[in-house]
């Protein structure tokens, strides 16, 4: 029997059950904190204050158990900034991220320690944090052994290091080998074997497949369904791939400097999309190209998150936009059930 007790009622979200993980109101500055001088020099007037970046700006977004949300949206809009936080990797500059309806500011440290295990993160490049002196099996099997995962001696920890590079699609009688060792997709599959090695519930996938030949993308695509199908696995799943998040996803938000923008099941926003920034980019795209087309085609140039345009963001690029779009922001609303976008067009009849 397998050594990880996962619940298998995988797929469906459940409605009305507490979600997986829920953002509330969340913001994210990143920029120096001035010391003591640089206090006083900036209330004299003497220096400018240190220029911040608002990376993310009041965002909400709940995930069920067992949904698969995409992630979408230029390059530096907060999608990695976003991952980070919900992981609880990265704390919020403000508001609340909620673990299965705790919030995690007000848990204790071990609690918080051990919970943070339920949620893993697989990034675009696995072993920029993973020790390259390292055998395999020791990249997958240190974190359980630590965290007091594994019952039972060497051979019991053997079995379940072989247990999740099979799970992974990886042979095990390889784990003797160091990660140079491997190609990009066997890298990227040890990755995602070191994550199920804390038997998480959530997996937040940054740009997991983009440095992937488009072959072996595939192939770690199905791998992810197939370990949502066997685990019951959550998924945030980032990726600045258009083709790629409609094939996976369940519902899409789409973000725009710092904002979510549109969230929809992923069916209505590629079939329908609300929003001026969604439609521009959909709209007009015949399907093949669907999945050829990556953020940064759209037309206009981004603004700076240094110096966000004031109002609703995207008014600058905006061919619709009017005078109230320059001054206030519009807040994300129900435009279809289950659909919601951040345009005051959708205030006017
Ligand atoms: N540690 C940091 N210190 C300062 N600024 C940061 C930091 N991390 C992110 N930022 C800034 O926050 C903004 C959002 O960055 P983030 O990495 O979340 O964007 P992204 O959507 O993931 O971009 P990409 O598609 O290029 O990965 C950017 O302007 C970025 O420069
Ligand atoms: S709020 Fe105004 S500027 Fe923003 S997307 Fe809608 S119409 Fe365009
Ligand atoms: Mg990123």
């Amino acid at each position: 029997m397998s050594a990880i007790a996962y619940s298998l009622d995988a797929a469906a979200p459940h409605c009305g059950a507490v979600p997986m993980v829920e953002i509330r109101d969340v913001s994210r500055r990143f920029g120096r904190k001035p010391d003591l001088l640089g206090r006083a020099s900036i209330a004299l007037g003497l220096v400018k204050p240190p220029a911040v970046v608002r990376a993310l700006d009041r965002i909400d977004l709940t995930i069920a158990k067992g949904e698969v949300v995409g992630l979408v949206g230029e390059s530096g809009c907060g999608k990695s900034t976003l991952g980070r936080i919900v992981a609880g990797i990265l704390p919020p500059s403000e508001g609340q991220v909620f673990w299965q309806g705790q919030d995690i500011a007000t848990m204790p440290a071990v609690e918080r320690r051990a919970e943070s295990l339920r949620i893993q993160m697989v990034f675009q490049n696995p072993f920029a944090a993973i020790n390259p002196r390292l055998p395999v099996a020791e990249v997958v099997g240190e974190a359980p052994r630590v965290h007091g995962l594994i019952e039972g001696g060497r051979g019991a920890e053997a079995a379940y290091v072989d247990e999740q590079l099979v799970r992974a699609g990886l042979d095990p009688s390889l784990k003797g080998r160091y990660a140079h060792q491997f190609s990009g997709g066997q890298r990227q599959r040890i990755g995602i074997a070191r994550a199920l090695a804390v038997q998480p519930e959530v997996l937040v996938c940054d740009e997991a497949v983009a440095a992937l030949d488009v072959s072996i993308q595939a192939q770690i695509l199905n791998l992810f369904m197939d370990l949502r199908e066997e685990l019951g696995l959550t998924y945030l799943f980032i990726s600045h791939d258009l083709g790629v998040v409609e094939h996976l996803s369940d519902r899409v938000a789409i973000m725009y400097l710092g904002r979510i923008v549109e969230e929809a099941p992923a069916v209505e926003i590629f079939s329908r999309p609300n929003h001026p920034y969604a439609r521009a980019l959909l709209a007009e795209v015949p399907r093949i190209e669907i999945g050829k087309r990556a953020f940064s085609s759209l037309k206009g140039e981004l603004p700076s998150p240094l110096h966000p345009p004031s109002g609703c963001h995207f008014h600058p690029r905006c061919p619709y936009a009017f005078a109230r779009c320059k001054i206030e922001r519009p807040e994300l609303r129900t435009v279809a059930p289950g659909h919601k976008s951040a345009c005051h067009l959708n205030e006017r009849h």
